[in-house]
């Protein structure tokens, strides 16, 4: 089984960003930590971070066609990334949303996703190690499904 994880802007800035959302914990230990647990699961685990929206739908052509499942942190984009929530649509494969922050609990701008509609599931709120349990629930939905 192979699964995405895909960040998008301003991701790579975790650790400086504001801690009260986002925590301390930089990018590359939080993808460390979910290396660890796909290797757990038995897993194979392929991340991407861009702050490009062009950049996230290449990757995102190029590689769902090996790949069973997205887990998706697509920060501001997920408010009005179009085009992205199209590249995911068309890869045809589950997609679970994540957040490290709850977004239902700050901006209204921040309340609506475009990719809750598309997603078999939502992590909102439970910081760094949503990661890791967004593995878990789509490495079992998949398994679910017969993957
Ligand atoms: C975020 C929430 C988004 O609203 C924000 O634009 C981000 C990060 C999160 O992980 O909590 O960049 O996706």
């Amino acid at each position: 089984m192979r699964i995405l994880i895909v960040n998008g802007p301003n991701l790579n800035m975790l650790g400086k960003r504001d801690q009260h959302f986002y925590g301390s914990k930089i990018l590359s230990e939080i993808l460390e930590d979910v290396d660890n647990t796909g290797a757990d699961l038995g897993i194979e685990v392929k991340h991407f971070q861009s702050s490009h929206e062009g950049h996230l739908i290449d990757f995102l052509q190029r590689e769902s066609p090996f790949s069973d499942g997205i887990i998706i942190n697509a920060g501001a984009l997920s408010h009005y990334g179009l085009a992205l929530r199209d590249s995911l649509t068309d890869t045809k494969l589950p997609v679970v949303e994540l957040h490290l922050s709850n977004i239902y609990a700050r901006d209204e701008f921040r309340r609506h996703s475009f990719i809750e509609e598309l997603a078999v599931g939502q992590i909102a709120g439970l910081g760094w190690k949503g990661y890791s349990y967004a593995l878990e629930s789509l490495t079992d939905y998949l398994k679910s499904q017969g993957a």
